[in-house]
């Protein structure tokens, strides 16, 4: 099963309207926040095992920890985080689709399907908005086969080799750049 979850609207009473950064819209009556404030994060396969699977390249940080830190920071940068992990590839592209029309970018970690997926890719080109390609190592430090990724040339950019921390610095980048088109 893949495991998804949103992150809550919060109230940042330090930033003025609702944890908004400057220059971005209101939430809307609905209580949500209009779609260019939702940025969706998908973990590939086998991150599921984060915290136990090779700890000495991953580090022991697992990903429902990941989630819960993007999601607050999601709150504290006034943006509403999604996350969705699965370890197949036609739920990733599923996942990619659904999105359409509801997201202002997308952060992904497509893990071994960085290497192989022009499904994937094909996915994110047809959702047409801003997407961060994040990996916790860095692969140039790896093998050879690690550093093809069918995503390089379409993302907006890559962050790679912070660990857990790199979840988080693409989080900043997807808010910023929302913040630029909501200018
Ligand atoms: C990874 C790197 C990939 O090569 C690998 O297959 C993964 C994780 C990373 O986050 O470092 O599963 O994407």
């Amino acid at each position: 099963m893949p495991l998804e979850s949103e992150g809550r609207v919060g109230f940042n009473a330090a930033r003025g309207s609702a944890g908004m950064p400057k220059g971005s819209k209101s939430t809307t009556s609905a209580g949500r926040r209009p779609q260019l404030t939702r940025i969706l994060v998908i973990h590939g396969p086998n991150l599921n095992l984060l915290g136990e699977r090779e700890p000495e390249i991953y580090g022991r940080t697992t990903l429902a920890d990941i989630d819960d830190q993007l999601r607050e920071l999601g709150d504290d940068l006034g943006v509403t985080v999604e996350t969705f992990q699965s370890n197949s590839e036609g739920a990733i592209v599923d996942r990619i689709q659904q999105a359409r029309g509801e997201i202002g970018a997308l952060i992904i970690n497509p893990a071994a399907y960085t290497h192989t997926s022009v499904a994937i890719r094909d996915a994110v080109q047809a959702i047409a908005v801003p997407v961060i390609e994040v990996h916790l190592s860095n692969v140039y430090r790896r093998e050879p086969f690690r550093h093809h990724s069918t995503l390089a040339d379409i993302a907006h950019g890559r962050i790679m080799g912070f660990g857990a921390d790199s979840y988080l610095l693409a989080l900043r980048a997807g808010a910023n750049l929302l913040q630029l088109s909501a200018k």
